[in-house]
């Protein structure tokens, strides 16, 4: 499959990795086996949006919520993203992207917090494409601690804006995201960028993320250019 117009490319694509689990268990694994699988996913992902110059891509690698499952799934989690960054940094390095992170890091463990540490420091001055990992995230959580920050310094109230709010967020600098995926057929947002998805386009696919590819990827980009197409136009204007 191949992306033929190159014109209307989202700046930013967010994506919410949902259904290892469920591809594992079908196929008689844990869940485990599912997360490792996951990674080649996001591997393709990253690869994906480089080649078709996305500049910014965010992953929902571990929710706020994801910290009440069982405790072995957890560690496993943490592990394979230490493993997983330790492994592609020389890779990321070299493709010119930059690593950041949003979320409550300091739940994670020490190990994990160093390891994303150092990866953010050792990218930073890379510019292809940024990718964002929402770890130990919930956008409540961030609006939150942004309302509580703004407080802090003593704002007055006239002095809160839109754009106020928004610099305060962890996501400050980071353009709002047009396209948001998401895999394994569930239809919500799952506290996931509530602020910043405004006016994004939304995507679900059935495809649980370990079958997630560059093909899967084209077609979440190909279904919002048809939606780009039809943007602010009547219908006779585009049957025309
Ligand atoms: C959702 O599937 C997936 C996650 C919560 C974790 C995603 C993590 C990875 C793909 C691996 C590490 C990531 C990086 C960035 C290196 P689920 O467990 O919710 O599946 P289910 O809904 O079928 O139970």
């Amino acid at each position: 499959m191949e992306l033929k117009d190159k014109s209307s490319i989202p700046n930013h694509v967010a994506i919410i990795m949902d259904g290892n689990g469920r591809w594992a268990k079908q196929k008689g694994f844990d869940r485990i086996y599912g997360h490792s699988n996951g990674v080649e996913s996001v591997r393709e992902s990253i690869k994906a949006a480089r080649e078709f110059n996305i500049k910014y891509l965010t992953l929902y690698a571990f929710s706020t919520e994801n910290w009440n499952r069982p405790k072995e799934e957890i560690a496993a989690l943490m592990d394979l993203l230490v493993s997983t960054i330790l492994a592609e940094i020389a890779e990321l390095s070299e493709n010119d992207v930059q690593l950041r992170t949003i979320g409550n890091l300091e739940l994670l463990p020490e190990n994990c917090k160093n390891t994303l540490k150092e990866a953010v420091e050792k990218t930073a001055s890379n510019k292809g494409l940024t990718l964002v990992l929402a770890l130990s995230y919930s956008s409540r959580w961030e609006i939150t601690n942004a309302v509580q920050s703004i407080v802090k310094k003593g704002y007055k109230h006239n002095e809160i804006t839109e754009e106020l709010v928004s610099s305060y967020l962890n996501t400050a600098g980071i353009p709002e995201p047009e396209l948001l995926i998401r895999t394994s057929g569930e239809q919500r947002i799952s506290n996931f960028l509530l602020w910043q998805i405004a006016y994004t386009e939304f995507y679900f696919t059935e495809v649980h993320w370990p079958d997630f590819n560059r093909d899967e990827f084209i077609k979440a980009i190909l279904e919002y250019q048809n939606r780009e197409r039809r943007f602010g136009k009547i219908s006779e204007q585009i049957n025309a």
